[in-house]
């Protein structure tokens, strides 16, 4: 039987149209939530997301700042730029989007970020937060995979879930959040070895390596839920996930499709939780 494909459009449009509500009644008390990007250098791709991000706030009714610096500023300026955006009552948001140049620091970048105003949560202290499980922003593509899951109905709770990728962005973050659903979670790595023994337990398999097509239905156990969060750029021009789409169909349950439903759901939990950053700043 072939799998139930994940309507993205579907979720990530009645998703967004529950943010304007919520956004329109915070403007009516006199806050507009708003969101700064900070972007350095000419990555193309990093650009096309940036103007992504910055249409989906727009959209929704909040005010969005795009910061577009030269590839050679001085990490100093972008600190400079970071400190002005966490004293400004406008702001509720400051999102640095990554890669940055090589000449300047991630880490140092990521920790001039008011933790309040961090709705990538990838500051120190809301990692902290998230793994002990206190209230606040959750990574923006592993919470997206999360209401993607509760979305379509699927029971998380006591569910076998195997994330396979283990970056700071979204495969740590994955297992902590499935973890609080109380699924039992596995991480896969590149040094995982029967990796396909492993992932074939899963009742949700989550895919996070950063390699076109690199899952088949080898891995997948029958009826699985498969949420691909891969998104490759082929050789062809055209986009890939890290599940091999066509091959995993007729062995899943339901499977996310590429792209259209992880990648817009990333960005409407940016807007949630820019939303949210301003909303405790209204009480
Ligand atoms: N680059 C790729 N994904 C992301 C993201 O989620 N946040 C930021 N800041 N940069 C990114």
């Amino acid at each position: 039987m072939s799998a139930q494909v994940i309507n993205g459009k579907e979720i990530v449009s009645a998703y967004r149209a529950e943010i304007k509500e919520q956004v329109d009644a915070l403007k009516d008390r006199g806050v507009q939530p708003g969101l700064a990007v900070v972007i350095v250098g000419d990555d193309p791709a990093s650009h096309v997301y940036v103007r992504n991000k910055a249409k989906a706030c727009e959209e929704a009714g909040m005010h969005s700042e795009v910061y577009k610096l030269p590839e050679a500023t001085p990490e100093a300026e972008v600190l400079e730029l970071i400190g002005k955006l966490n004293a400004d009552a406008s702001i509720h948001g400051i999102l640095v989007q990554s890669p940055l140049p090589k000449h300047i620091s991630e880490e140092r970048i990521v920790e001039s970020i008011d933790p309040l105003k961090d709705v990538d949560c990838f500051h120190p202290v809301n990692v902290g937060n998230l793994m002990i499980g206190k209230e606040g922003p959750a990574p923006c593509t592993p919470a997206g995979v999360i209401e993607i899951l509760k979305k379509i109905g699927v029971e998380i709770a006591g569910k076998h879930a195997v994330v396979i990728g283990r970056s700071n962005i979204v495969g740590k973050p994955m297992a902590m959040l499935l973890l609080r659903e109380h699924a039992t979670v596995t991480v896969c790595h590149s040094r995982t070895q029967n990796m396909e023994e492993i992932t074939r337990q899963a009742d949700i398999l989550v895919a996070a390596v950063g390699r076109p097509k690199m899952i088949n239905r080898s891995h997948v156990k029958p009826g699985a839920v498969v949420i691909d969060v891969g998104i490759n750029r082929l050789e062809t021009g055209k986009l890939a996930g890290d599940v091999d789409f066509d091959d995993v169909l007729d062995t899943a349950g339901w499977i996310t499709p590429v792209p259209g439903c992880v990648g817009p759901m990333t960005i409407t939990m940016l807007l949630r939780n820019t939303l949210e950053s301003a909303q405790r700043t209204a009480h």
